[in-house]
């Protein structure tokens, strides 16, 4: 994912945006269509974003927080500058996943879902992401890296970091 707002305070909210909720403001379910966008616009939630939104909904604040906290999916922290997600996929899981990511905690010193102290990186297991033939993969962005064995995540984090 690469997050273009830098600059963007937490609750500059762009026209396209704007439109996308007043499009969906009454229509049924439009909750989550809208924290989908809102999530795409910051990479995360941040939380006056979502203050913002509960009151051009007229949404309560509690009622928002139920859906975001309920769906995995939604990030309230905002990610590193770089989010690997590491596939969790049967095909990855059984060819060692799990070891990629035991690897990421080790180098990094953080866990699942978290960020490192320079912000540099996130990273968080998903399900599969359709390349099951290179198995276990692991995507950034762009970049998608395969075949992956542990002895390869530091030459793909020293990669990134370079970006
Ligand atoms: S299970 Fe990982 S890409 Fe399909």
């Amino acid at each position: 994912m690469s997050v273009t707002t830098k600059d963007k305070t937490d609750t500059e909210f762009s026209s396209g945006l704007l439109q996308f909720i007043e499009e969906w403001k009454d229509k049924p379910g439009n909750l989550i269509m809208i924290l989908h966008r809102l999530q795409q616009e910051f990479g995360y939630l941040p939380r006056p974003a979502v203050i913002k939104l509960s009151q051009l909904l007229g949404t309560p604040l509690a009622k928002i927080y139920g859906v975001v906290t309920f769906y995995h999916y939604f990030k309230l922290t905002k990610p590193g500058r770089h989010n690997i997600q590491v596939c969790m996929g049967t095909a990855c899981y059984l060819k060692g996943g799990e070891d990629i990511i035991h690897e990421i905690e080790n180098l990094l010193g953080i866990a699942l879902n978290q960020v490192s102290d320079d912000g540099e990186f996130s990273f968080e297991s998903v399900r599969c992401v359709g390349c099951c033939g290179l198995a276990p993969v692991a995507v950034c962005g762009p970049d998608v890296f395969g075949k992956l064995v542990p002895d390869k995540v530091p030459e793909i984090l020293a990669q990134l970091k370079a970006k």
